[in-house]
């Protein structure tokens, strides 16, 4: 009972507390054994605005224990919705909700909280969700979400920091449309995707997201009655239906953790095992470790096993919409080259700010250069512990994996964006036999001595 969370605490203390907090590592520890990879973040937080669109039971299982999972319970028990976390398991029941409007406070502190829009308008007719502000990686506009909305006969309206979007006509239900993105946005394609199932008529996604995620969410939906095809394919066509039914779904495993844990396998030389994983879901990120040397063997369906190289090998890299190398490795994979023999360039097309870990590496002793939106990497033969600050969820990450191969004592502090997507990662850490600890500030910090 000690997960079980009844939604009324505020979640921002967490985050407070977590802003003063630091991480110890000290490296060059080797990692065996297994780690379990939790519920994906990002279907999860997907998954439960999904939640809303069904005005019966929604239970949703391997939901990991996240700093914005409690936001997003948060954010939709502000809207009249009955939610309750126990351990792994939320369950929902939005039968009522009773408001249009999301909470500015924390909608505009989680991006994913946006894409409550699409099923707060296919329910209600009308939705109030505050404007995401630009973030750490990049402007992230909402510009497709928009169009998609207005194609589907609303009305979208943006001013004073809030978007408001009604549906015009006497039912209030938006209609089936054709729909093509300039560009397959992860988010707009699951907003219109949720907004299309309650609609009347057809709608058809053209170059829409391919993601997992995207799957695990047309999954979830199509488990409560929706009438989705494609999802995983670039056109994805949704048959609006009048309403969904109960449903008991479980999460798909976080490709983005297992990633960062066969990172943290790969610069540390260490043989670790992981499950669960769906094989598809890594394929750009093994391809990528076996052009650095390591390689990776199925000891079952849903378990991989890594057996590392002596030397790492320079790649270069691209980050891609899936199926192609996912921008939330980059920095991981950033740390992992910044120890190879050679060089490599790490390209950024995803987002356009998303490169600020380059700096934080580079106190460790990494030899990294900015051109654009390139990071040009010249292996060096160690890396240094140092004092470093995360910027982002995937950079700290990284600055956790070029810790654990780095000679000495890492102190890593701006801990609540680690907290948004990784659970439990020092006990899995420690568990491999990582010297890693969590200290509640920076003096404890800098007393802390792992080397006993
Ligand atoms: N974009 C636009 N206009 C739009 C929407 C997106 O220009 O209307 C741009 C964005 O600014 C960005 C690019 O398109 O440059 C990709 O954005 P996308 O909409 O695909 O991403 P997202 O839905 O905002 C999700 C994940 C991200 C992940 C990306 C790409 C969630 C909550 N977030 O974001 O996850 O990086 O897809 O795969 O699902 C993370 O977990 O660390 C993370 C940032």
């Amino acid at each position: 009972m000690e997960d079980r969370l009844i939604i009324t605490s505020n979640p921002n203390k967490s985050v407070s507390e977590s802003d003063r907090s630091a991480l110890v590592i000290w490296g060059k520890s080797p990692l065996n054994g297994h780690v379990t990879i939790s519920g994906a973040k990002n279907s999860a937080l997907v998954v439960m605005t999904g939640a809303l669109l069904c005005s019966e039971d929604c239970r949703i299982r391997n939901v990991p224990s996240l700093v914005d999972v409690k936001r997003m319970c948060q954010i939709i028990s502000a809207l009249g919705v009955k939610v309750e976390q126990n351990g792994d398991v939320v369950d929902m029941n939005a039968q009522e909700i009773g408001t249009s409007q999301a909470p500015y406070d924390i909608v505009s502190q989680l991006r994913a909280s946006f894409f409550l829009i699409g099923p707060i308008l296919a329910r209600l007719g009308e939705a109030r969700v505050p404007m995401p502000g630009g973030c750490a990686i990049g402007a992230r506009p909402i510009e497709l979400h928009v169009m998609g909305l207005q194609k589907m006969g609303a009305d979208v309206q943006l001013a004073h920091g809030m978007v408001h979007a009604r549906v015009k006509g006497s039912n209030r239900r938006l209609q089936g449309a054709r729909i093509y993105f300039d560009y397959p946005s992860v988010g707009a394609t699951e907003t219109l995707m949720m907004a299309a199932t309650l609609a009347e008529g057809e709608t058809i996604l053209e170059n829409a997201a391919q993601e997992p995620e995207v799957i695990d969410l047309a999954n979830f939906c199509i488990a409560m009655g929706a009438k989705i095809t494609g999802a995983g394919t670039n056109t994805i066509t949704i048959s609006g239906v009048p309403s969904l039914h109960r449903v008991d779904y479980s999460i798909i495993p976080d490709r983005i953790e297992a990633g960062s844990f066969l990172v943290a396998g790969a610069i540390t030389h260490s043989e670790i095992s992981l499950s669960p994983i769906v094989p598809d879901h890594l394929t750009a990120v093994l391809a990528k470790l076996r052009e650095v040397g390591t390689q990776t063997i199925w000891e079952a369906p849903d378990t991989l096993r890594i057996i590392p190289a002596n030397t790492i090998k320079p790649t270069d890299i691209e980050t891609l919409p899936y199926p192609g190398f996912p921008t939330d490795m980059q920095a991981q994979f950033m740390a992992l080259l910044s120890l190879s023999e050679g060089n490599s360039v790490i390209t950024e097309t995803v987002f356009e700010n998303r490169l600020r870990h380059v700096a934080e590496l580079q106190r460790m002793g990494a030899n990294i250069r900015v051109k654009g939106n390139n990071a040009i990497v010249t292996g060096v033969p160690f890396l240094t512990g140092a004092k470093v600050l995360a910027t982002d969820l995937r950079a700290s990450a990284a600055l956790v994996i070029a810790g654990l191969a780095a000679e000495g004592k890492t102190i890593i502090q701006g801990l609540h964006h680690l907290d948004r997507g990784y659970e439990k990662l020092e006990p899995k850490l420690q568990k491999l036999g990582a010297r890693i600890q969590r200290v509640q500030n920076e003096a404890e910090a800098e007393a802390l001595n792992l080397t006993v």
